[in-house]
Order: structure tokens, then sequence, then C-alpha cells
């Protein structure tokens, strides 16, 4: 049951789709609010054994009890265990323990989650005075998502090519570098399905153009991509250039359709192409009329977009530069003490994503004037709204991938997202790990982590081990900055090990496919915490570190250097699969309880359940992309002392026709069609 509570006169930020008539708020079961002047707390006493699940992107472990989260969107790239917020804002959260709830809040400002930070007991949510709260009672951990994901409707489904292996870098210049790539991945026989195009591509920076020096025949490169079966997916920043004669800025400017100062005037920030102004996609007609832009390159034959700087990050604003130049410059001849020179430095440092800009910043609502720090976490979700909305036009019988960097819920129903500039750092691997089933009860299922990291020098164990685990990720992207240590695979010493892990990967898509489909269909989570699976076994609540892939299997990835292997934790007896290649496995029942388990750096090992099956590509040298998986004709991996059932979801992966449930083929197998092996026909 879904219980809803209104506070003074909520902001409509879309991120419900169900209409649930408000309760009285004095009724609220299990906390305990106190109204302020603008704020509203709602606190909660917890006993020892309660476990906080969700918050999406959010930092720490699965268990987010012991620290206190800030939903702010924020463009920062530190992703330490001190920082409080990241790119998205995601303000669900499950209570398990004595008793069970969900909790949403759905506030477009700053929300923020004090989980046992301040006093280890209690969780004292505080949000504005103008609140939409929702609290679930549900059965079990699995059905308050379903209950929740039911009323943000339906998550977005990626075209079937996006679940390929993907390579990205800040720093591809021009159509050469694309090639070199593409060679690279070729030559060494490893499959490729998307080649990413960062913000060199475009002229000076500016969105919707193509830089045509570097790109001279735009349209014939992507045909020639495409015959390598090669997707180009192009970056889309939320900063329009001001710059005269350039048609989305002019036109931007004469139709009113950027976000304005407190005088009226069209807000200037700047970024990446330096001044910039902001669409305002909270906007109605500003939405549409930015999403409309994303056609031509549609036209040219692009089938994905990344959204990115979208919380929107500024660099800095005209206004506050000009006033810190001008208190720079009254210091000049001044010896700078030791306060002195730290407030120079802050003066600088402090200009880039300010609040001060935040609240200076002002949206048309569709009639109604709003300060941008009121709705400042809605800016991602409604860029990547404008596209998904628009590409319903532009091409409506077509996926076309989509994620974003900054998000809300909401936006999960038109894009997935990226966890934004992680490091390569061991202790990302495992944020990303803990942060995907987090992600997914908020209805974000097509996600993944930059893989190998972003920022810093990958080596080349790191980037082994993070493809084991991010094998599972609907979104397989290796992606890194600009200055780094090169990333593509085959720019290490042991291509081989990775090209046999790339290509399992391909094995594996027609269960990992299949899954993510069926969740998406089923307001189901792709990445489960083994308690949600396993809601009577006591350890598994406290496993940070494994996780659920889908109905059949269960992962335990290494993220330690040097590390030959793990212990891992088993809920029930399964069949321990490791692979070093598609055709390379061995299997070996295992049973329930602790085990350490030994992992070649080049192994992949999976543990399948009890009486569960799952279907494996047959693939074979000629491999290159998703186009050469044969989806019909599969083999079955399966643990079965009985008999399994398995609900595999096939369609053709391009169109929208993906809501039938004729697309479901039940598979039956029993224990004598595998006559003592694990894999067959
Ligand atoms: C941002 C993005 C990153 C991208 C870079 C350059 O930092 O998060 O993925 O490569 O901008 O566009």
């Amino acid at each position: 049951m879904i219980y809803r509570y209104v506070y003074g006169d909520p902001i409509n930020t879309d991120a419900v789709v169900q209409q649930i008539n408000p309760e009285d708020n004095a009724s609220m079961p299990y906390f305990k609010q106190t109204i302020k002047e603008d704020e509203v707390v709602f606190r909660y006493e917890m006993n020892e054994e309660t476990i906080v699940y969700g918050l999406g992107e959010q930092m720490r472990g699965i268990n987010k009890r012991g620290f206190s989260y800030v939903s702010y969107a924020a463009d920062d790239p530190v992703h330490t265990e001190n920082r409080h917020s990241l790119y998205g804002a995601h303000n669900f959260m499950i209570v398990s323990g004595e008793d069970s709830f969900g909790l949403f809040v759905d506030n477009p400002g700053k929300v923020t989650f004090d989980i046992g930070d301040t006093n280890i007991n209690l969780i004292e949510v505080t949000t504005g005075k103008d609140s939409d709260i929702y609290i679930i009672k549900g059965d079990n951990l699995k059905d308050i998502v379903r209950q929740f994901r039911v009323l943000i409707g339906q998550s977005y489904a990626a075209p079937r090519w996006a679940f390929g292996y993907q390579q990205s870098r800040w720093g591809y210049k021009c159509e050469d570098d694309i090639r070199e790539v593409v060679d690279g991945y070729h030559k060494n026989q490893i499959p490729l399905d998307a080649v990413y195009l960062d913000i060199d591509y475009m002229k000076d920076y500016k969105d919707f153009t193509v830089d045509s020096e570097r790109f001279p025949d735009f349209e014939g490169f992507i045909n020639e991509m495409k015959e390598e079966h090669v997707h180009l997916v192009p970056i889309i920043d939320a900063g329009v250039k001001i710059e005269k004669d350039y048609p989305v800025y002019e036109e931007g400017v004469e139709k009113g359709y950027f976000c304005k100062d407190e005088d009226g005037n069209d807000f200037v920030a700047a970024v990446w192409p330096g001044k910039v102004h902001f669409p305002d996609v909270l906007n109605s007609k500003s939405r549409a009329w930015f999403g409309e832009k994303y056609r031509c390159l549609i036209e040219q034959g692009i089938d994905g977009f990344w959204n990115d700087m979208n919380e929107p990050a500024i660099f800095y604003s005209e206004k506050r530069l000009n006033e810190a130049m001008e208190e720079i410059a009254q210091m000049k001849d001044t010896e700078l003490d030791i306060n002195s020179f730290f407030h120079v430095k802050d003066i600088i440092g402090d200009l880039s994503n300010s609040l001060s800009d935040y609240k200076a910043i002002y949206h048309d609502m569709d009639g109604k004037k709003v300060c941008h720090n009121d709705v400042h976490n809605l800016f991602g979700f409604n860029m990547t709204r404008a596209a998904g909305e628009a590409f319903d036009k532009i091409a409506p019988d077509n996926r076309i991938l989509l994620f974003s960097r900054s998000s809300y819920i909401g936006m999960h129903r038109y894009g997935g997202i990226w966890t934004g500039d992680n490091s390569s750092w061991w202790s990302h691997l495992l944020l990303s790990i803990q942060q995907m089933p987090s992600l997914n009860m908020c209805g974000i299922i097509y996600t993944g982590s930059d893989i190998g990291g972003f920022g810093c020098d990958v080596t080349e164990d790191l980037l082994m081990r993070w493809i084991e685990f991010g094998m599972f990720t609907p979104l397989m992207r290796n992606h890194s900055a600009i200055g780094t240590r090169e990333q593509e695979v085959y720019k290490f010493s042991r291509i081989e090990d990775f090209k046999n892990l790339i290509r399992i990967r391909y094995r594996l898509v027609p269960y990992l496919y299949s899954e993510f489909m069926k969740c998406v269909l089923d307001n189901d989570m792709y990445f489960k915490p083994l308690a949600f699976d396993f809601p009577e076994d006591e350890f598994s609540k406290t496993v940070e570190d494994q996780l659920m892939v889908g109905d059949s299997i269960m992962i335990a990835p290494v993220y330690t250097q040097n590390a030959k292997g793990r212990y891992v934790y088993l809920p029930e007896d399964m069949l321990m699969v490791k692979m070093k290649s598609p055709e390379e496995y061995t299997c070996e029942p295992v049973t329930k309880g602790h085990h350490y388990i030994s992992v070649d750096l080049n192994e992949l090992v999976i543990f399948v359940r009890k009486d569960h099956i799952l279907p494996l590509a047959c693939i074979d040298d000629n491999l290159e992309s998703m186009d050469d998986v044969d989806f019909d004709n599969v083999e079955w991996l399966g643990y079965v002392e009985n008999e399994a059932s398995y609900a595999y979801y096939k369609d053709d992966g391009q169109t929208k026709e993906y809501t039938e449930k004729e697309n479901w083929d039940i598979v039956r197998k029993t224990k004598d069609m595998f006559e003592g092996g694990y894999i067959v026909k």
C-alpha cells in the first residue's frame, strides 16, 4: 500500500505517474514530524538490526546506515568517502528491520538524509516545507520496490546493441582517432559495439554541431562505422554557447527559451565552450525545442546519446567572475598572509557550481517563475526528458540509446545514467558494485560506471577486474579522461585475456538482456542485494560486496589488488562456474556457507542458483558485435537437481514492441536433460 502526505504546496516534479490521494499528515506512520518555517523534519528510531537501502547513486555501501546524504545534484569528480552528494538525486529509501517500509521524498530542492550519522539509531530526513511524501508498506523488500516502481512508471528500455561492449575516451578528436580504436579492437578480434564521441567532435563545443575539419563527412563516417557494426554515440552538454549566428543560440534567445537571471535577462554561465545559456528544460515549450535539436544528428544516422554537465555544471558565472576579479585586483599590491592567501585561492575555487549562482537562476515552469535552487535536481532529468520526448516523435518506432549524468526519479522513464567521473581506484570498483542495486531500486536499470575509472591512470589488473564486474552492468563502457593512461584494452599486455573476458559478456548476453527487459516490464530489480532474495538468511543481510544478477545467478567480484581470490558467502547451495573464455569453463557445486574461492586475474566466476538455468549464446571466432549473437539458438547453463524453468525474454532489440508477454518463452529443463553435465542445448 502506498500512502501520500502533502506538505505545503509542492512543485509537480513529474516523478510519479500514479495519482494517490493524500492522507491526513498527522496519521503518518513510523515518523515523528517537526514542521518548521522552511522545512519539515521526519525522525525515525532504528534498532540495532535496522538496515537502510536505497538513495540511488549515493556514496558508501549498500546499507546506507552511518552517514548523511544530501540530495543536491553535484558536479564533483572526487568521489571520496567524505562526499555527501553526487550527480543524481534519488530520494527513495527502504527501512528494513522491525518495521519495513519505503519512503520517497518528492522535493526537487535540497533534501538531507541523516541515516544514523548524528545519532547511530536515528534517521532524520529534512526536506523543504513544500514536499510530497510517500510511505510504502509491502510484504517484503522486493514488493516495496515493485510498488514504488509502479508509482514512478516503467523504466527506460535501451536498444539491444547497447548491451555490447563500448569504448569511450575524452580525447578522440577526429575520424582517424576513432578508426584507430575500431581497428585496434577488430585486429585483436575483440568484439565492440560502440565508440563514444566526447566534446571534441563538436565545433567549438557547440551542441548539435560537428567540427567539419575533424569530421569532413560525418554522415559518411557514421555509415562507415555502421558497416563495421559500430555505433557512434555523441555527447550533448547542457550549456548552449553564446555566439552570434549560431542558430541554437539565436533561436533560444529570440524565443525566450533560456534560463533567466533575477532581472529577466538570459543567465550567463561558462562551461566548456566559454559563455553559455542554459535551455530552460523545465518549461515545456523550451524542452520540446531543445529535444527537437537532436533530430539533425539522428537524421544523419546517430542512434545513441549521452547527456552531460546537466546538474547543471557551472565553471563560473559572468557576474561572479567579475566580482572575483575585482576583489583579486584590489589585493594586487598587498602582501598575502595565511588568511588572505587562502582567501584568494578560495575566491577562484568557489566560483564553480556555487550555490549563489544556483540561487540566481530562474525558470519559467509553464507560467510560474521558480528559482533554480528550489528545483535544482530537476535539470538533468528534464534535459534527458527533452531528448526522450523528442525521440518519440523523431524515431517513434526505434529505441535510441540515451543516458545522462544528472538525474532525479522520473528520469528513469526516459533514459539511464552512468555514474560520472569516478577514478581508477580499487575503492571505486567496490563503490560501483554497491551503487548498482540502489540505482535499480529507484528505477534506473540501464546503468554502469566508467569501467577502469575515468580519472587517474588505470593499471592492467584493475581494468581486468573491473571488466569482470562491468560485464554484468547493462552499460558496459570503458571511459577515461584526457591526460590519463590510455585505457583501450588492446593497449595492455594481456590482450588475449581481455578478449576472452569481453567475449564472455557476449556469451552471457541472452541472459543479461532477458533479465534486463523482464526487470523493466515487471518493475523488478536486475541487481539485488542478497537479502532481497534470501530474506530469512541472517548473514545475507550483511553482505556488501556480492550481488544477485537477475533470477539465476550471484556474483562476487574481486575488487582488491593482488588478490588471488576472495571469501564468498553462499546463502544456499550453488553451482560455481569459472570461465577464462567462452569455451573454457569448469563447474563445481558448492555448499551453503562461507568459502575462500580462488579467482585468477583473468578468470570470471559466477554462482548459479539451485534449480535455475540461464541461456548462453553460442559464439564463435567471428564474433565482432551484438549483430553476431544468435538469440534463438542458445545453450542452457543450469544447476538442476530436480527441474528448472526460465522465462526467456526475446525481442528484436530495436523497436518498441516490447510490452507483450508473447516475447516470453517459458523453457523447462529437468535433471535428466543435463546427463551429468551443466551446459546443454
Ligand atoms: C565530464 C563527463 C566526462 C566527460 C568530460 C568531457 O567530466 O563526466 O564523462 O568525458 O566531461 O566531456
